[in-house]
């Protein structure tokens, strides 16, 4: 970021007050309004924060124009389909792409925190079987700060890798038990001589009483979906994270609280919301209710796995997707899948549709992940938390990102207040 010689000029009750402007290696200058509240005694006023950079980071780069990603400078493209997600997650967290030195440490320090305390298998057992998973991951990985209490001190950088690298490691084992609980199995012990991705298809669907074989297809397929979920700049979840964490609080309580955020429809639970939505229209020939639906403006319903804050273009995690979903459909034979055919024709229809070309309103990253973990075998109710394991990488260099600024403040919104003025209590028997 640098303070370029441009400025703006804001008049204002006959005062004139000069905003220095940064310039972005990439993306559009950003006006510096930190001394404005102090100089000028005025707050801007942004709620949801559509044209408000509330950090600066060197991580993740949109381009919402062009459907462009970037991680570190590199395209999404390429790192799904020439990466591996421990790759990418070295490459979020430190900057650079490993060498195969680095990437074996790296690997085998994450493979040495794959499993959880014992004594949270107790703590599982505390939720009704019929959580949802969400439910349950928010619950234990705020939990993991009463079991590692080793790794809370955020000012020692130490404890802040262990923590992160603890995280990264124990989320798949966590949303695997959490997952496991819900059918009433038993919980599986990670097998540390299997990748990331296939070590989560065998804690997810092996059991004990049988042999598995984790299909390498099938893990691959995970992989990219883990790669293309983990990281997204300032999301509403990132956000918060980032918020949490400005007051000091451990990690393991930052990273529950976005995982909090991430469960609602809008935000990671659109790809449970978009399955559920394609299979409540069944079949092609109901699209036109749907479409005619999420155009009117005194319906709720929205097409989900549609639409974006930054990307007025192909988010380009659906287009990998998108032919991710027909490889893993025909290795599974079932590539005439009715959800498949609704989804296409749902996306053309979409697609030449005025109300979404005028609005820009493109299918993003939920609309075909739903589709591929569901031929995997999984419940629509852990499309979320496996949103919320590949996200943690995501999570976790930001917020390492931001302890390590030495500007880092406490968030602190200001607000237009429109209530009351000051007035005098009144006794409850003259209200
Ligand atoms: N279906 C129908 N209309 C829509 C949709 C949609 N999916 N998305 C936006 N619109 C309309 C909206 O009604 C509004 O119309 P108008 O200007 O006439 O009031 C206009 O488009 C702009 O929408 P907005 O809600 O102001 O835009 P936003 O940037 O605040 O919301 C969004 C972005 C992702 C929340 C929204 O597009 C949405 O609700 N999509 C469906 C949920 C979804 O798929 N979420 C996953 C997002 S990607 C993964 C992630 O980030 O977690």
């Amino acid at each position: 970021m640098t303070e370029t010689q441009k400025s703006a000029t804001l008049s204002l009750n006959g005062e004139t007050y000069e905003l220095p402007i940064f310039s972005p290696t990439a993306g559009p200058d950003v006006l510096d309004i930190r001394k404005l509240y102090a100089q000028a005694g005025v707050f801007t006023y942004d709620p949801g924060f559509t044209s408000t950079a509330s950090c600066d980071s060197t991580i993740t780069y949109i381009d919402g124009g062009k459907g462009e990603l970037l991680h570190r400078g590199y395209p999404i493209d390429q790192l799904a389909s020439k990466s591996h997600y421990l790759e990418v997650c070295y490459l979020l967290l430190y900057g650079e792409l490993p060498t195969a030195a680095q990437l074996e440490d790296f690997e085998t320090r994450v493979t040495r925190h794959t499993m959880v305390h014992e004594q949270m298998h107790n703590f599982f057992r505390g939720f009704r079987r019929d959580a949802h998973p969400m439910a349950t991951l928010v619950g234990v990985v705020g939990a993991m700060s009463a079991f590692y209490h080793d790794s809370l001190d955020v000012t020692d950088p130490w404890q802040r890798e262990v923590a992160a690298v603890r995280l990264i490691a124990k989320l798949p084992t966590i949303a695997a038990m959490a997952y496991k609980y819900s059918i009433g199995q038993p919980f599986v012990y990670p097998k540390n001589d299997l990748d990331y991705s296939a070590n989560f298809l065998h804690m997810c669907f092996s059991v004990p009483s049988e042999e598995y074989h984790v299909n390498p297809i099938l893990s691959r397929a995970m992989d990219r979906i883990f790669i293309l979920h983990a990281d997204h700049e300032q999301n509403a979840s990132t956000s918060t994270v980032r918020l949490a964490s400005s007051s000091g609080a451990n990690p393991f309580a930052c990273i529950a609280a976005g995982i909090a955020c991430l469960w609602g429809p809008a935000h990671g639970g659109a790809n449970q919301a978009c399955l559920e939505m394609l299979k409540e229209i069944g079949s092609v020939d109901r699209i036109p209710e749907f479409i005619e639906r999420a155009k009117d403006k005194n319906d709720p319903f929205r097409l989900m796995g549609f639409g974006h804050r930054v990307y007025k273009n192909t988010d380009p995690r659906a287009k990998v997707l998108k032919q991710s979903a027909d490889e893993v459909l025909e290795l599974l034979g079932v590539e005439d899948n009715p959800l498949l055919q609704v989804a296409k024709e749902l996306e053309q229809t979409a697609l030449n549709d005025p109300y979404f070309i005028e609005k820009k309103l493109f299918p993003n990253v939920d609309f075909y992940s739903g589709i591929i973990l569901e031929a995997m075998g999984f419940p629509t109710s852990m499309f979320t938390p496996i949103f919320a394991l590949s996200r943690t990488v995501g999570w976790i260099s930001q917020w390492k990102e931001m302890i390590a600024d030495p500007q880092n403040k406490i968030g602190r919104p200001r607000q237009l207040y429109l209530g009351e003025t000051m007035r005098d209590y009144t006794d409850i028997e003259k209200r």
